[in-house]
């Protein structure tokens, strides 16, 4: 260790220095992510203060773009030119294949310290492994079946959350007739995708929601479930503005909490952009399950990995993978990032949506759908491919459902038999 530190000192790092970064010291930590919105940036601050009372100075590496689409491809290139973040947002199934490269820290003795296996809700810890050992630090569950609406619209035209989709088609026609655009939505492949995910858990449940997206079967796809599926997409886009405009999921935020649309279906990191802005829960916005999906959970979870390289900077990652499980920090984190803690002991400080979406979770893995939009039931590369499918279908409106769903059954199949299933 003593050897490689002096190593590491002694040499110049051309590739830090050519990116602007000064030389990494063990007190200090480059993070790579992409969290750049104000609410993402209010809930980091928790970390990076609390790293910094153990004087270890985070190293900031945004890398904007929602979902993460610039961020994943950046990193890649920042590994294979041989200069790994020492940490990094890598959420979902991706870290396995960096894992398996043998590049990932093993956070083993965090973990037990920390009783993560009993503590933490099982879905979590069982992402957190590969291979018998923890390669990152969770922070936060999201639920993506959320959907935000303007209070202020709401109750002025005395509308009530839909809880089904016909319900929807009610409040969206009288939306329409008093002028507001009824969904707020942005063109991006990836929120387009988060209405498709929805949309798939609501039409039959997470069993059928994972023959979709972790297995790809086929067969699945040419169910007369994805025809159901491509219909209610095709009516969503009626129910957004026109023409649809390709914007960050801030702007889209922005849209409802201004009153231009009235209703988000989003994550719910929206709810800390809203509150960063000063807006508050059941004030100016509220949250509820997307409808048909009230008894699920739709999850994205945030994790940090650590680039193990020469292991100089190990003690410094493992106070990091203490400060963000710690029941204090999960509950501070977690309020400013609208997501709720990992931990299976209820967190006093939650708000109504934050609670809903615990109850929710906890009702365990038959209630929970892996997103495949946040990489949470399989790779990047099948995610790519299907979520561009998806936007083709739902901005050309010459396209027909069964047209699309042709199109589905192929990438399936080919991507079936790339498994070797
Ligand atoms: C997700 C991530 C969230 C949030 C969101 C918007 O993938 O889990 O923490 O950052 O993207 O970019």
């Amino acid at each position: 260790m003593l050897v490689a530190l002096a190593v590491s000192a002694a040499l110049p790092l051309p590739a830090r220095a050519a990116a602007g970064a000064a030389p990494a010291t063990p007190g200090s930590l480059q993070v790579l992510h992409w969290w750049t919105s104000a609410g993402e940036r209010r809930a980091l601050n928790v970390v990076v203060n609390q790293l910094a009372r153990q004087n270890i100075q985070w190293r900031d590496v945004p890398i904007p773009g929602g979902a993460g689409m610039g961020a994943g491809k950046v990193l890649k290139s920042m590994v294979l030119a041989g200069r790994a973040p020492e940490v990094t947002q890598l959420n979902g199934v991706i870290f396995g294949e960096w894992a398996d490269l043998g590049l990932l820290l093993e956070l083993d003795n965090v973990a037990v310290q920390g009783n993560w296996e009993k503590q933490m809700f099982p879905t979590v810890w069982a992402l957190l492994n590969n291979r018998g050992h923890v390669v990152a630090a969770p922070l936060g569950i999201h639920r993506i079946n959320t959907l935000f609406y303007n209070t202020a619209i709401f109750n002025r035209l005395g509308l009530t959350p839909p809880r089904t989709w016909d319900d929807f088609d009610r409040v969206a026609q009288a939306l329409r007739r008093a002028g507001i655009t009824p969904l707020a939505q942005s063109a991006e492949a990836w929120q387009v995708a988060t209405l498709f995910e929805n949309l798939a858990l609501a039409e039959s449940g997470p069993a059928y929601y994972r023959r979709l997206f972790v297995e790809m079967d086929p067969a699945a796809y040419a169910d007369a479930r994805m025809i159901s599926i491509l219909k209610r997409l095709r009516r969503l886009g009626q129910a957004t503005e026109q023409p649809l405009r390709e914007r960050s999921w801030t702007e889209t935020a922005r849209s409802m909490a201004d009153g231009e649309a009235a209703m988000f279906i989003m994550g719910d990191w929206a709810k800390g952009e809203f509150t960063a802005w000063g807006l508050a829960v059941d004030q100016q916005f509220g949250c509820a399950p997307v409808p048909g999906t009230g008894d699920y959970h739709l999850y994205s979870i945030d994790t940090l990995a650590m680039f193990a390289d020469d292991y100089s900077h190990q003690a410094a990652q493992e106070t990091l993978a203490q400060i963000v499980t710690s029941p204090a920090v999960q509950s501070d984190y977690n309020k400013f990032k609208g997501a709720i803690p990992v931990w299976r002991t209820a967190d006093p400080h939650m708000d109504r949506c934050a609670r809903d979406s615990w109850r929710a979770f906890g009702k365990g893995q038959s209630y929970q759908a892996p997103s495949l939009v946040h990489r949470m039931a399989t790779d990047e590369t099948t995610k790519d491919v299907i979520i561009a499918e998806v936007q083709r279908f739902f901005l050309d409106r010459q396209m027909g459902e069964e047209q699309a769903q042709r199109r589905l059954v192929s990438i399936a199949r080919a991507l079936s038999r790339g498994r070797g299933q």
